[in-house]
């Protein structure tokens, strides 16, 4: 009965889902707190969501934490950020490891502090024998950027171009060619755009808009997302029925 269960959730819950962490300076400000407050209760949120999903079995989840475009925010804004992803975010082992979470990034994290760039190498090492939820951060990333990363990786590779790159080759060259395409997209916090956000991997996910601000998210929020991707019905470009 158990494993009915379980692999029926499993065949109408999404493989991958990928979150828009949208909202924590418009929850802080509601309360008349600084817009950090809002980012260090969203990181509970992750934490939350990361949990529930692992419950939900959910096999792949990735978050979009900071884009290629938060870097024109505030200095002190964007400093508080780093500190808060090397200090709560990437600093919580004994939690993804409770949870059977891997930890992966996505995006170009050479602009990172140091100390970031150390709490993320340090974290993936110590989460890579997990394998019940993959979670990849999508910091420093942009959809864009991470085309012209992958058509670049592909023409490095290459003394003279001899191949025609395709599909394919630029799949293989994304920053994890084994996660699969997103399957949906949901985002918090009420906008709806994707921002730059796994602009290729979506081409054909399902996309889902949240009011609820990211930082009020709780495992309720996921399900509820999630019963309403069970009811949609993927054609991918075909018919139903004949
Ligand atoms: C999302 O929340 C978190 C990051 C972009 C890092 P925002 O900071 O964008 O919150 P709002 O949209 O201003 O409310
Ligand atoms: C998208 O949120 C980026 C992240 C959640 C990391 P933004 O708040 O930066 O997006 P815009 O500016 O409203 O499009
Ligand atoms: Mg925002």
């Amino acid at each position: 009965m158990v494993d009915t269960i379980g692999s029926y959730v499993q065949n109408r819950y999404p493989t991958h889902i990928g979150i828009i962490m949208d909202g924590n300076g418009r929850w802080a400000k509601q309360r008349s707190l600084p817009r950090s407050m809002g980012h260090f209760e969203g990181v509970k949120a992750a934490k939350r969501i990361v949990k529930a999903a692992s419950e939900l079995e959910i096999p792949y989840l990735t978050y979009y934490a900071f884009s290629t475009e938060n870097w024109c925010r505030p200095a002190k804004e964007v400093d508080y950020l780093m500190n808060l992803f090397s200090t709560r975010l990437f600093s919580e082992i004994n939690f993804y490891n409770s949870v059977g979470a891997k930890i992966l990034v996505r995006g170009d994290i050479a602009r990172f502090p140091s100390s970031v760039q150390d709490a993320i190498h340090a974290t993936q090492d110590a989460t890579s024998h997990n394998s019940h939820i993959i979670v990849t951060l999508a910091i420093n990333y942009g959809g864009q950027d991470e085309i012209v990363r992958s058509v670049n990786r592909w023409l490095s590779e290459r003394t003279s171009v001899t191949k025609d790159f395709s599909a394919e080759e630029m799949m293989k060259h994304f920053d994890h060619p084994e996660i699969p395409t997103v399957d949906y997209i949901i985002r918090s916090g009420g906008e709806k755009r994707i921002s730059n956000f796994l602009l290729w991997e979506s081409a054909y996910a399902e996309l889902m808009f949240v009011d609820s601000l990211w930082p009020d998210w709780n495992k309720e929020h996921l399900v509820q997302a999630c019963e309403e991707y069970a009811n949609r019905i993927r054609r991918y470009g075909g018919v139903l029925d004949e």
